[in-house]
């Protein structure tokens, strides 16, 4: 794990669209694992940009959603599904059979959850996965608790992940359960780019970066995962230990990468 520190959110989306662009130039048929939520919102933004302007071609990518709530089916606006079309691939050009999420809507939501494990590895696994944090240290919704040796599961919400959702959802009706890639899923995934933007975020992302491996902070994978990237703004990582820290290459610059925790 490497952890690379940019001025504001919108130098965090210029790094994280650099990673993605130079995976999708690399390979364009790559698997690119996406969450949603706010803070990839301008990372998205900026590779629309780059679509727009020719510099990237999306359209040969296949997409694997983090995370989908149980008892929204993928037509639903508030469906994980639904918001990524809308936020990312859409805009991107990526045709709706390249994108997958879990099915919120099945009957036997754990049988969805294995099925869901089964589709990533026969695309091929993830050869790069974006994930945010939550403040209570989750990653895509892998609860505080959570086994880190757990694949694709059915997850049910703490009350504060549900208090964090509830914009979106009429009073008292937030999702109870998700169907979330599991700790393990995100290890398995070639490289891991970890995000974090916001004062909100400072003691989870100090916790996953440097407090001990553990359930307790299930986005502390990130330090067990063998290609991993911590992309913060300096409002992010105020809490960090600087030892841990680097500056973000700035474009055409030299590389000036964070060094790896020891
Ligand atoms: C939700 C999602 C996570 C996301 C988190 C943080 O719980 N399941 O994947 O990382 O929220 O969201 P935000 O980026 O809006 O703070």
């Amino acid at each position: 794990m490497h952890v690379e520190v940019c001025e504001d959110p919108r130098a965090v989306a210029l790094r994280v669209a650099d990673l993605v662009a130079d995976e999708v130039a690399g390979r364009p048929d790559a698997v690119l694992g996406l969450p949603t939520g706010a803070t990839p919102l301008p990372v998205y933004d900026e590779l629309v940009r780059r679509v727009a302007r020719g510099a990237l071609d999306c359209s040969g990518v296949r997409v694997f959603l983090l995370d989908e709530y149980v008892g929204l089916d993928a037509d639903d606006p508030r469906s994980y599904r639904a918001t990524i079309r809308r936020d990312a691939t859409d805009p991107l050009g990526i045709p709706h059979e390249r994108v997958h999420g879990p099915c919120g809507e099945a009957d036997d939501p754990e049988r969805a959850a294995a099925d869901y494990e089964v589709a990533i590895a026969v695309a091929g696994g993830i050869d790069l996965q974006l994930a945010g944090i939550g403040r209570n240290g989750h990653v895509a919704f892998n609860e505080p608790g959570t086994d880190l040796a757990l694949g694709t599961h059915v997850a049910v919400l703490s009350p504060q992940t549900r208090a964090d959702n509830a914009r979106f959802f009429p009073a008292g009706s937030v999702p109870l359960r998700a169907i979330t890639q599991g700790p393990a899923t995100l290890l398995a995934a070639r490289r891991l780019v970890l995000v974090a933007t916001g004062t909100a975020k400072s003691a989870a992302l100090a916790d996953a970066v440097g407090g001990p491996v553990g359930a307790r902070c299930p986005a502390s994978v990130v330090q067990s995962h063998p290609d991993a990237v911590v992309v913060a703004d300096r409002a992010a990582a105020q809490l960090l230990d600087p030892r841990w820290c680097g500056e973000a290459p700035t474009p055409g610059g030299p590389k000036r990468l964070g060094r790896v925790r020891p």
